[in-house]
Order: structure tokens, then sequence, then C-alpha cells
């Protein structure tokens, strides 16, 4: 059969199924992805046997809690091919995370996860509201990055109209959605911001562009945000969640009907909710660490890894698959100030209620003897740049208040010339910590 005559027909087999079937499904599959790691990659074999394990002793959804955790490490210390279950001329596509020290993590595909992964991010696109014949711009960096081949794979399999632009160029960014008319843009929501400016730049009124929805992720971000992405565009922003690791976009996505929680599709990517301290696993519905066991992919499976990512589980609706709660951090970008604990995503949230200021800011973190402290930048709207000093002072002042009142930090907030912060052209940098 030609996959891409009717893409539509072969995209949801399990949108409409009933949750037993689904969990019988995802029994079936979960056998076959424990034999199949245990089989194919010796970490596994070594830690299944070190506890005694065989994929044979998986006979129930919970008993995969017996089953050894699989964190980022091991694929470093694997590096670059090490965890690979099948051989190498099956390897179609190699991806690989940038990582900010050392090596990156590598991860790697065969013909039939490339097409599984179209198909996922094909039904991510649809459910959040796009179709056949649309345009789809994206400017999720093509490359390395899952991103950007990522979204494109899955938007020609629905039958879009696809423009791969990539990251960067700004202002030519502005000129194809200009000139190309795209239904639908795909890019990190920050990069969107710095996007929105330059429309704005070129004196485009972006209420009569024909885009209609932006498809974002890669990075966490608020319901602020999304606010002011929707009001400053005239469109609607849907959330898409992913990890190289686990496939790359369309892990999960925030389907139309279900604005908030992004549907887990839980088809391919058996979800668990773990205590990060303990491990141990917890009941739908509380908050922790998200647990994924691959149930269809060949090149690279993946046995609980830890995403680092917190979250917590929630019924479907109107599909079978659970939901979770939109990713606002992870444990590796918690803070720890004076002994409270921050997320970034939570500083944004009072920046983009005062409305005299940009959506961008930086947290700068110093340590003054034992002391750490913060400098939050953030500049003032182009429209409220005539402030006088008094006035500006006391917006500086509202939003160190905000920020005591609803996150428990001092801060200082210092306002920094209009353009002078680093715009995103991918997933944004927020924090500077200069502690040591
Ligand atoms: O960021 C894959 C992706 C590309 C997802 C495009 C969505 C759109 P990595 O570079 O491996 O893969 O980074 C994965 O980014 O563990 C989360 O911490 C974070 N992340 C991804 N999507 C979201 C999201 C891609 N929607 C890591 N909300 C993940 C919050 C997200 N965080």
């Amino acid at each position: 059969m030609n996959m891409h005559l009717n893409p539509e027909a072969l995209l949801d087999p399990f949108e409409t199924a009933s949750v037993d079937q689904l969990r019988d499904h995802q029994l079936q599959r979960l056998r076959w992805s424990l034999n199949h790691a245990y089989q194919n990659v010796p970490l596994y074999r070594q830690r299944f046997d070190a506890l005694g394990l065989h994929p044979d002793d998986l006979k129930t959804l919970e008993d995969l809690g017996k089953f050894p955790f699989t964190g980022k490490n091991d694929l470093r210390d694997n590096y670059p091919y090490g965890m690979f279950a099948v051989p190498q001329q099956d390897v179609v596509r190699l991806h690989a995370s940038s990582g900010t020290t050392g090596k990156p993590t590598v991860v790697g595909y065969t013909q039939n996860d490339i097409d599984t992964w179209a198909n996922i991010v094909a039904r991510s696109i649809r459910a959040a509201g796009g179709k056949r014949g649309d345009k789809v711009h994206i400017s999720y960096g093509y490359g390395l990055f899952t991103g950007g081949l990522g979204a494109h794979y899955g938007a020609e399999r629905l039958g879009c109209t696809v423009i791969p632009m990539s990251g960067g160029q700004t202002e030519k960014q502005v000129q194809l959605i200009r000139d190309f008319n795209p239904d639908i843009i795909m890019v990190t929501p920050s990069y969107m911001l710095n996007i929105a400016d330059e429309i704005e730049r070129q004196g485009i009124d972006p209420q009569k562009l024909a885009l209609r929805l932006g498809i974002f992720g890669a990075e966490p971000w608020t319901d602020e945000l999304r606010g002011a992405i929707e009001r400053r565009l005239g469109i609607t922003a849907q959330d898409i969640y992913g990890l190289s690791e686990i496939m790359g976009p369309g892990v999960a996505m925030e389907c139309a009907d279900s604005r908030g929680h992004p549907t887990l599709w839980e088809d391919h990517f058996y979800p668990e909710i773990i205590d990060p301290v303990t491990g141990q696993v917890l009941p739908d519905g509380q908050f922790g660490e998200l647990v994924f066991t691959s149930l269809s992919k060949e090149a690279l499976p993946m046995i609980r890894y830890r995403t680092r990512d917190l979250t917590r589980l929630l019924p479907g609706s109107g599909r079978p698959m659970r939901r979770m709660d939109k990713i606002t951090g992870r444990s590796d970008d918690m803070l720890i100030i004076r002994g409270v604990n921050v997320f970034p995503t939570q500083v944004e949230e009072q920046v983009l209620k005062i409305k005299q200021l940009c959506e961008c800011y930086e947290m700068h973190l110093y340590r003054n003897g034992n002391l750490d402290s913060v400098d939050v930048h953030v500049e003032l709207r182009p429209e409220h740049q005539h402030l006088d000093a008094a006035q500006q002072q006391a917006v500086c002042s509202e939003l160190s208040k905000q920020i005591k009142t609803y996150i428990g930090i001092t801060t200082r907030v210092l306002l920094q010339p209009l353009h002078s912060l680093k715009r995103s052209e991918g997933k944004a940098a927020h924090v500077f910590d200069k502690r040591g």
C-alpha cells in the first residue's frame, strides 16, 4: 500500500480504540520492546540479569516497575552507538542533542521508526487543528536537532505543503511568511516572539497574515506566553512535546479539544510518573518525573527512560490515551535560590502579567558571601519607552513585588534598553547562573 495516497486513513488506529484495547496493545508491545532491548543491547541484558529479571517476567503493565531505569548518562557512556539494537545498515537516520557539556547524545532510527515518527507528528498536527493542504512553515532548526526534520516528515505525511525554513534569518522568515501565506507555523515559542517582533518591525499587520495555528514546543512555556502569542498574532497556539531520546517532537500533543493538557501518544510510548528521589511509581494524578518506555522503536529501544520532566498523568478526553499537565519545568532547570525552589517559567508568568514589559527576560544569579542574589533583566515595550524615571521605577518595583509574593524570592529588576536582551532563535536561554 502506498502510505502517501491516503494519509489520514492510516494515522489513528488507536485514537478511537477503547482503553482496554489500548492496554492490551501496550502489554503486547512492552513484551516485544523488553525482549528486543534484552536480546540486542548489552547494557539492558546486563542490567536485567543483575536483577534476576527476564523480559518474560512482565505479565502485567504494572510489572514494568520491576525493570531498571535508563538515563541520559547511559547514552553518553555508550556514545555513540552502544545502545543501538539493530545493525548499522538498518539505521537510516541519526540525530543528536547538543548537550551543553561533553558529548552529545546520539539517537538512531530505522525506516520503520521514521515512518512511525512521521505518523505521530502527522497525528499531532491534525489533533491540533491542521489538515491536508495546509501550508506549514517550519522554523525549528533542521540538522541534528529533531525539531526541524521531525516536524517536516510529519507535516508531509499529513499531506501539507511544507516550507522548510529552519531557524535563523529572522528577516527572511518574515518575508516568506508574508509571501508564501502559511496557515501553520511550527517553531519554539521563544523564537515565535522574536519573529513576531520582526513582523511588527517590518510594519506588517499580523492579523492580516494567513497564519491561523502555531505548534510550539521544545522548551517550557507558560499559559501567559500562549495568551501573548495568540493576541499578538491572532492565531491559536498549541503545545507539542517530545524529546530526542524517545523520538523527537510528537511524543505528546495538546489536542484542539483539550487545551492545557497534552495527550500522550501512549500507543507508542508508555508513560509512568515516578518520585524523582525514591524512583517509586506514583499513581495517576500525582506530580513527579515522567518516564517513558518505547513500544515500537527498533533502532534505539528505551526502557524506563527518565526524562527529568515534571508533570502528572491525567485521564484521556475523547481519546483512550492519557493526558499530562503542560510541562513547565524539568528537574535540571530547577534553581534553588536561598533555599526556595524556582523554575524560570514562574518568573516568565510574572513578567507577562505586567503590560509595560516585553515577553523576554533573563535571570542573572550571583553569590554574595553566602547569599544568593538574583537580577531579573527585562525590557519596556516599544510603546512604553517614553516612561519617565519614576514610572520606570514603579514598573520594576511592581515586578519585584509580584515575584516576591508569588515565588517567594527577593529580586532586583533591571530595565534594559529595547532589543538589548538576546532574542531566541531556538530554545531560549533565560538563566545565567554565576554562582560558581
Ligand atoms: O526538543 C524535541 C522537540 C522538538 C519537541 C520540537 C517539540 C518540538 P530535545 O532537544 O531532546 O528534543 O529536548 C527535549 O525539551 O525533555 C523537555 O525538557 C523539553 N521540551 C520539549 N518539548 C517541550 C514542551 C526536543 N512542549 C526536552 N514543553 C524535553 C516543555 C519541552 N518542555
